[in-house]
């Protein structure tokens, strides 16, 4: 009867958690050594971890009450991965560190919402100059990418961009100490995919209405963590990524970024105020000025003023630097 009855009361559990197939939130007891305790032949979830470098896995992966949106009251934590010089999984020539699902739930099916926030800082930035593949699937029909795409012309590019396979359809120039709070809105049957996002606190709204792709998972193949193209080269200079709010849900969509269960991580758990981020920043083209000085210069499109930033501050001619978003990112246009 007591077995019974606690399968009864986990399904009541369940019920009342609503449409979360998957969760992927971390409690204040998560640790980086989880993620080694997964193996082939220890499959425990809800995470799978093997796509990574040959280094310690704490070079790739840290944890941190600091690491997660403010905003979001469900998870205690969020995840820093961190991709370097050393990040090539099993003889590839990408750079990979990334996290994936691991659950018996069908992810693969209806009508779902797949939930992430992600943040970058000034400090160990990603290099606008190359190619990075961010929440992925294998088959590539919905993604994020930053940075100067692969064959693309120019040198670099600032901007994280949506794409259905492979194909841009929205972007936003990335800035740092900026949590983005993003939700796939995708329906295996209709075979479309939309996009909701948010910035800091606010909640999801509809970006790009549902478009026709080619939606298919195997329920393990949602690649949360970055593949960097290094356009043939290494880059030794580590780049982290900050996530926090991951999961997948059963439409409706939940739009408050606190998350499906506010309030259920301990309080005072929030992050340092680094990560809070004014949400009314006066919107302006004013050129920046800059000094002169002899020095490097700055490409078109490179950053080269904002919060926290050391590199040029001067743009090659004829281009001007511009307070894209300030105080945080201006870029020579
Ligand atoms: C914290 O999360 C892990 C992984 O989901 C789980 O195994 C563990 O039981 C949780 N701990 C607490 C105290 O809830
Ligand atoms: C960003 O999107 C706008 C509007 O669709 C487009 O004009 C622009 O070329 C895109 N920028 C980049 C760098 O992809």
């Amino acid at each position: 009867m007591r077995s019974a009855f606690a399968v009864l009361a986990l399904g009541a559990v369940s019920a009342r958690a609503g449409s979360v197939l998957w969760s992927g939130f971390f409690n204040s007891s998560s640790s980086v050594a989880d993620f080694d305790k997964w193996s082939w032949s220890n499959q425990i979830q809800p995470w799978q971890w093997y796509i990574h470098g040959s280094a310690a896995t704490s070079e790739y992966i840290g944890m941190s009450s600091s690491f997660k949106n403010p905003a979001d009251t469900t998870d205690a934590q969020g995840i820093k991965l961190t991709i370097d010089g050393t990040a090539f999984w099993n003889g590839q020539t990408m750079e990979r560190t990334e996290i994936i699902p691991q659950t018996t739930a069908n992810l693969g099916s209806g009508h779902l919402y797949y939930h992430f926030s992600l943040m970058t800082t000034a400090a160990n930035a990603p290099n606008p100059g190359y190619e990075h593949q961010i929440a992925f699937f294998e088959s590539h029909f919905t993604e994020l990418k930053f940075g100067l795409l692969s064959g693309a012309q120019g040198t670099s590019d600032p901007t994280l961009k949506w794409c259905i396979g492979g194909t841009p359809q929205w972007n936003t120039t990335l800035s740092p100490s900026t949590w983005y709070n993003f939700a796939y809105d995708i329906d295996f049957s209709a075979k479309t995919v939309g996009l909701w996002m948010s910035t800091g606190s606010n909640p999801l709204v509809q970006t790009i209405a549902p478009r026709s792709a080619s939606p298919s998972t195997n329920s393990a193949d949602f690649h949360i963590g970055v593949l960097r193209l290094p356009n043939g080269g290494t880059s030794a200079a580590a780049e982290d990524f900050y996530w926090s709010g991951i999961y997948v849900e059963q439409a409706p969509i939940t739009t408050s970024v606190a998350g499906p269960n506010p309030g259920s991580a301990p309080s005072g758990s929030a992050g340092p105020t680094t990560t809070v981020v004014p949400t009314t920043v006066p919107p302006t083209t004013a050129p920046v000025t800059t000094t002169t000085a002899s020095g490097p210069k700055q490409t078109q499109w490179g950053q080269c003023a904002g919060n926290g930033y050391t590199g040029p501050t001067t743009c090659a001619s004829p281009y001007k630097c511009v307070a894209v978003s300030p105080p945080y990112y201006s870029q020579c246009q």
